[in-house]
């Protein structure tokens, strides 16, 4: 007779595979996400008028919209000019999503650092890139490693959302599990269980590198 395993031990293969998904999707985007942040944060610092003006508005709108509507412009939008897989599409999007929020973080952690720092460097008579460079930089960057650590975090429950477009995410595989064992709950806790796993244990490695950052 024709029965069904149910027992979701048996579908390990496939929340395995939303698992790498959503790692893949995660770790791309606090990339990109990264290199997008710091030029816009560099940008929304520059005395250049344009540049700064471009940058709040980019920081501000993405900010400002769901990152669910991004994600459908991204995908049916670039769509409509290039062959554009689900998977590109969501990583894309997720890092442009976070190249805003990223770049807040960055912006916060330059300003945070005393203008007394800026003025005992220029008095030592650093040029401003040096001053940056050398001076406030290496102290920003203690705050924005733990921020970025939690960007990272973050990215791992919003990148949920590119389930949507029909990339094959955690999620995604939820579902076909429930589709495929008539499942409604189950599916759903397994996947919250690792989701948990995943930014559970994410936090606790961040904690111990910030540890030893802090002491160095
Ligand atoms: N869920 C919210 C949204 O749709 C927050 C997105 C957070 N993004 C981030 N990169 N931290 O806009």
């Amino acid at each position: 007779s024709n029965t069904v395993n149910t027992s979701m031990s048996h579908y390990w293969k496939f929340f395995a595979l939303g698992v790498g998904y959503t790692l893949l999707i995660s770790v791309c985007s606090v990339f990109f996400g990264f290199l997008t942040g710091t030029l816009l944060a560099f940008m929304r610092l520059s005395k250049n008028k344009i540049f700064h003006a471009i940058a709040v508005a980019y920081i501000e709108f993405v900010r400002g919209t769901p990152l669910m509507v991004q994600l459908m412009f991204v995908y049916f939008g670039l769509g409509l000019f290039v062959n554009l897989p689900a998977l590109t599409a969501g990583i894309i999007a997720v890092s442009l999503n976070s190249g805003a929020y990223v770049a807040e973080v960055i912006r916060g952690g330059i300003n945070s650092i005393d203008k007394g720092q800026t003025e005992a460097a220029q008095s030592l008579g650093l040029s401003s890139r040096d001053q940056m460079r050398f001076v406030i930089m290496p102290q920003a960057l203690k705050n924005i490693w733990p921020a970025l650590g939690n960007e990272f975090i973050s990215l791992i429950k919003e990148s949920s959302i590119v389930s949507i477009i029909g990339v094959t995410d955690l999620i995604y595989q939820l579902k076909i599990v429930q589709s495929d064992t008539y499942r409604g709950v189950a599916p759903i806790v397994v996947a919250m269980v690792l989701y948990f796993v995943m930014t559970f244990s994410l936090s606790k490695v961040l904690e111990h590198y910030e540890g030893k950052f802090n002491h160095a």
